[in-house]
């Protein structure tokens, strides 16, 4: 438990505390963070950064640091600049996204509208936001878990000379499922003071937590013996065993009657098939 009381000590520390920062950015300090994130973490694995806002054109002016950024980041990335809710029909699927937030609104808004086919859910997200809305990462980082967007940094903006990043990890070894906010590193003075790696592999390890796995009967894939209550056998089960063992999980078998599902374009899952995350108890 221990763990846990520290990370909320610190988050009090660095997050609660601060002197609350209001867009537009006052000077070139902070956009001169964000850059450095974007370019030390984002360009050398991706050529676009895809820059999402979400709140009103009329008001993007406000948001006035973004030009410098934009400008500095020109010279080494190509970047798309797209309101949420204005995306173009042509864009190509992004996986590194910086997501300009006003407000919890803004943000929920921009969540429940994310196409998949414009937005990878596997990708790289920074979302930039207002040091007010710090009271609300847990619950940010619990509705980007539902969509299974776990490559997310939250950087709040403050009138503080550090700026701290923040991130959440679903499997550890307290919880499953966890959207706890965590600190992940913060700069100063042009450096990173921990030298965290900001975009961990958080899907190594899923720390024996247990996941509901829905299959059916389809041999010799999967063969289910009505009979025993155990496990299924077939290729496919075992597939999933040396998964398991690999991502350190247990599986829970969960028979349906419906047999295949669709994906729909949310990203929620049709019928069979499906995993999801038991919490630890
Ligand atoms: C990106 O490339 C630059 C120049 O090659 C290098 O200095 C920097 O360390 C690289 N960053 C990462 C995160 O690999
Ligand atoms: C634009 O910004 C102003 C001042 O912050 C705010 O009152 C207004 O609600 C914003 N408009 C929209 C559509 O977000
Ligand atoms: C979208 O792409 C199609 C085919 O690639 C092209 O014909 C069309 O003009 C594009 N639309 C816009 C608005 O760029
Ligand atoms: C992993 O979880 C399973 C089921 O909850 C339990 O039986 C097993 O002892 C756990 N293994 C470890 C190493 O904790």
């Amino acid at each position: 438990m221990w763990k846990k009381t520290l990370i909320i000590f610190l988050l009090h520390s660095a997050c609660g505390k601060l002197s609350d920062f209001e867009l537009p950015l006052d000077n070139g300090r902070k956009s001169h963070t964000i850059t450095q994130i974007i370019l030390d973490h984002f360009i050398n694995i991706s050529e676009t950064i895809n820059v999402v806002y979400t709140f009103s054109d009329a008001n993007i002016s406000t948001f006035e640091g973004i030009d410098t950024i934009m400008m500095e980041l020109e010279q080494s990335a190509t970047l798309t600049l797209e309101h949420y809710t204005k995306i173009h029909p042509n864009m190509t699927k992004q996986s590194h996204n910086v997501v300009l937030c006003e407000s919890i609104e803004s943000f929920n808004s921009f969540l429940s509208t994310i196409n998949p086919n414009y937005f990878n859910f596997q990708g790289y997200y920074l979302i930039i936001m207002p040091s007010r809305l710090c009271e609300y990462m847990s619950d940010m980082f619990a509705t980007l878990w539902s969509l299974h967007i776990v490559n997310v940094n939250l950087l709040p903006l403050t009138s503080n000379d550090d700026d701290f990043i923040y991130t959440y990890y679903p499997f550890t070894s307290l919880d499953c499922g966890s959207t706890l906010p965590v600190q992940l590193d913060n700069y100063r003075d042009g450096k990173w003071m921990e030298k965290n790696e900001l975009f961990p592999n958080k899907m190594k390890d899923l720390f024996n937590c247990t996941l509901s796995v829905v299959t059916f009967d389809i041999p010799p894939f999967i063969k289910i013996d009505k009979e025993e209550n155990d496990s299924p056998n077939g290729i496919e089960v075992i597939l999933m065993s040396v998964l398991a063992l690999k991502m350190n999980f247990n599986i829970k078998w969960i028979y349906s009657e419906e047999l295949w599902g669709e994906i729909y374009g949310n990203g929620d899952w049709g019928t069979s098939l499906q995993v999801k995350v038991e919490t630890k108890t």
